[in-house]
């Protein structure tokens, strides 16, 4: 495993994320999950990743870290609450913060990060207090996660962020076009999450879009359509290309990631030990530049034919009534509207208010409110993207 410093702190450029523990991905093994945690310890991973979201993640990962805590980088986020609202106030952030700790089982946090956006506090409050938090000794640094870029650029000009995550692999581009920009300007560190993109790249054809109700692939936009068929061929073009180095299409898409500039950290969450194996070796594998030059320009027309593919299928589910079947009409829209922004068709801080209207209305209300709610948003992103349509 090869380490990496930022701000004065070292730890393994490949990080052990606990996600997975929260059910995401399906039914999870808390059991297995525990002995792959302890196998990454056990080789060389010193980044530990979870949040007061995941469910039961941060008491699990408390107990498994025990005593090997001090020598280990602990990462957790204040997260919303139930209803998916976030409360950055100041005492509610110093409550979450006490809750984690205890959770953890530590009395300190390395590293503290606002999971969501709460846009009814002032940034200036919410720093205020990861500040105070930091002179107190209850967390070390303080980061983002899930935020559009302009609310990123104030944290930047209001306090001294140690990183901001962002979903970034060879299937997620899209934090490539501001806001690593942005970290980079201000020397913000890149922690990269979703590395493998959620697995995609080991996916086997005829299984690559089956999952549980449960795990959050059924729907996600990555395993759907025009995305799924980019990122296989992506898979089949990284095994060709690498294969003959003895480098799977998972290792090599990490060991991408670990090339992009600005990127500290590489986050991975599998909750299987032969997974996590493979995933931590791509940090002492290579290739030649030769290699990697023709991978970057296999990825550029990937991109291109996405983009075309994508805002052709964009439009034509846009552009009629969404399926009676509240769940599809809901699939498709999300397919639609995340599309958008992946490929850069629409600004993430645009589309972010109605996405949780989108999952608000799913959660909240009945069958036929929920389909005019959806047939609304999907108005209102066809005006946005579409206005002449
Ligand atoms: N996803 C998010 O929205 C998000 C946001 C902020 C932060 N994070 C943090 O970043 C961490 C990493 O993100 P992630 O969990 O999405 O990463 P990931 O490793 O890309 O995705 C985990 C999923 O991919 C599968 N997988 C991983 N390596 C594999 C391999 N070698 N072969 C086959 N399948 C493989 C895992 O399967 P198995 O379980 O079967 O091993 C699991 O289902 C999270 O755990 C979390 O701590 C995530």
């Amino acid at each position: 495993m090869k380490y990496r410093e930022h701000q004065g702190e070292r730890f393994s450029e490949i990080g052990m994320g606990c996600y997975g523990l929260s059910g995401a991905y399906g039914t999870v093994d808390i059991q297995e999950y525990k002995k792959t945690l302890d196998y990454a310890i056990e080789n060389g991973v010193t980044y530990f990743d979870t949040a007061q979201g995941y469910g039961s993640a941060e008491e699990i990962l408390g107990e498994v870290l025990g005593k090997r805590r001090t020598s280990l980088f602990l990462s957790t986020k204040v997260s919303p609450d139930a209803s998916g609202k976030a409360d950055l106030r100041t005492e509610s952030l110093y409550r979450a913060c006490e809750a984690s700790l205890k959770r953890l089982k530590t009395d300190y946090i390395d590293l503290y990060n606002i999971h969501f956006d709460d846009p009814e506090t002032p940034v200036e409050e919410t720093v205020t207090a990861l500040e105070k938090l930091v002179r107190e000794g209850k967390i070390r640094h303080y980061g983002v996660g899930h935020l559009p870029p302009h609310r990123v650029k104030r944290y930047m000009e209001s306090g001294k962020l140690f990183s901001v995550m962002g979903e970034y692999s060879v299937v997620a581009r899209q934090g490539e076009r501001e806001l690593f920009p942005l970290c980079r300007q201000y020397k913000t560190g890149i922690v990269a999450f979703s590395v493998t993109g959620r697995g995609v790249l080991a996916r086997k054809r005829g299984e690559e879009s089956c999952f549980d109700k449960g795990d959050i692939r059924a729907i996600d936009p990555l395993f759907q359509r025009e995305r799924l068929s980019s990122a296989l061929r992506i898979a089949d073009y990284l095994k060709e290309i690498a294969g003959d180095h003895e480098m799977t299409p998972i290792q090599t898409a990490i060991a991408w990631v670990l090339r992009r500039p600005g990127v500290i950290c590489a986050l991975t969450g599998p909750s299987r030990r032969d997974h996590l194996r493979e995933n931590i070796r791509a940090s002492s594998q290579e290739l030649p530049q030769s290699i990697w030059e023709e991978i970057e320009s296999f990825l550029e027309q990937e991109e291109s034919r996405l983009k075309e593919e994508g805002h052709q299928a964009v439009l034509t589910l846009l552009s009629k009534p969404l399926d009676p079947d509240g769940e599809k009409a809901f699939k498709d829209l999300l397919y639609a509207a995340e599309t958008a922004v992946a490929l850069g068709f629409l600004e993430e801080s645009v589309l972010m208010p109605l996405f949780y209207d989108l999952f608000q209305t799913r959660a909240t209300r009945d069958a036929e409110e929920c389909s005019r709610a959806l047939e609304r948003v999907r108005l209102e992103v066809k005006g946005l993207l579409f206005p002449e349509e």
